[in-house]
């Protein structure tokens, strides 16, 4: 029973998972980005598709194959992934946002590769937009999903960025811990949602987490919507 309701919990949904981390160019052949892997995003977007859910992965670079069922559309920067977040906002049901999006890119992109001086460089940076807060003060009936990395605070950090971004669920993990960072096959996180909802879950292989998650968020919203 519990594959089939599996298979089917998410027929007639759409469902877009954001993932991995972006690119913000510095000049032609540099640009800041950070460890996010698209591991866990991947792994959502799997877990989606084999949900019955229509399942749009949009993905910063990374080196992962496209799971089965999803369809994938490949951005770098964080004004790319924005978006392309927007073009299907309106008609999705679920929002994922499992990236690591850049919070600052540098304010001038050079067009020409920056030759190097002597001594020191600054570079200035502009902090870029916050796409989950924008969707979340545009929400209609979409169920918003974010995640946090965190070194430290995590529980404080995770409901504050839930109130902030009006999202729905923050799954927070510390990735000071041992396998459960950027690159780990595995992962540990907590669930945070409103009304102090908080529900702790074992280290697992990402795929299977993202099937847990899955399971206990559409639980959770087929109670609210009867
Ligand atoms: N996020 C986003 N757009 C950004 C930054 C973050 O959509 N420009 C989303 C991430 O995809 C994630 C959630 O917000 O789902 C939390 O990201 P995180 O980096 O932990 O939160 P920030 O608000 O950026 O706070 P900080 O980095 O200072 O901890
Ligand atoms: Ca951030």
């Amino acid at each position: 029973k519990g594959y089939f309701t599996r298979e089917h919990k998410l027929a007639g949904k759409k469902v877009i998972v954001t993932a991995g981390p972006t690119r913000e160019r510095i000049d032609p052949v540099r640009f800041l980005t950070n460890f996010s892997s698209g591991k866990m995003g991947y792994a959502m977007a799997g877990a989606a598709a084999e949900m019955g859910a229509e399942t749009i992965l949009i993905s910063g670079p990374v080196s992962l194959p496209v799971p089965s069922g999803v369809t994938r559309i490949l951005v770098e920067s964080a004004e790319d992934m924005l978006q392309a977040v927007e073009a299907h906002y309106d008609s999705s049901d679920y929002v994922i946002k499992t990236a690591a999006v850049a919070d600052y890119r540098p304010k001038t992109v050079a067009d020409r590769k920056m030759k190097k001086q002597e001594g020191g460089s600054t570079i200035v940076l502009e902090r870029t937009v916050d796409i989950l807060q924008q969707l979340g003060e545009n929400k209609k009936n979409q169920v918003l999903i974010g995640f946090a990395a965190e070194t430290n605070d995590v529980g404080q950090y995770a409901k504050d960025k839930l109130e902030r971004k009006n999202a729905d669920y923050i799954i927070a993990n510390d990735v000071t811990e041992a396998q459960a960072g950027f690159e780990s096959d595995t992962n540990r996180v907590t669930v945070y949602g409103k009304n102090g909802f908080e529900q702790a879950f074992d280290m697992m292989s990402k795929q299977q987490l993202a099937r847990q998650l899955l399971d206990l968020i559409t639980e959770k919203e087929k109670l609210h919507d009867s």
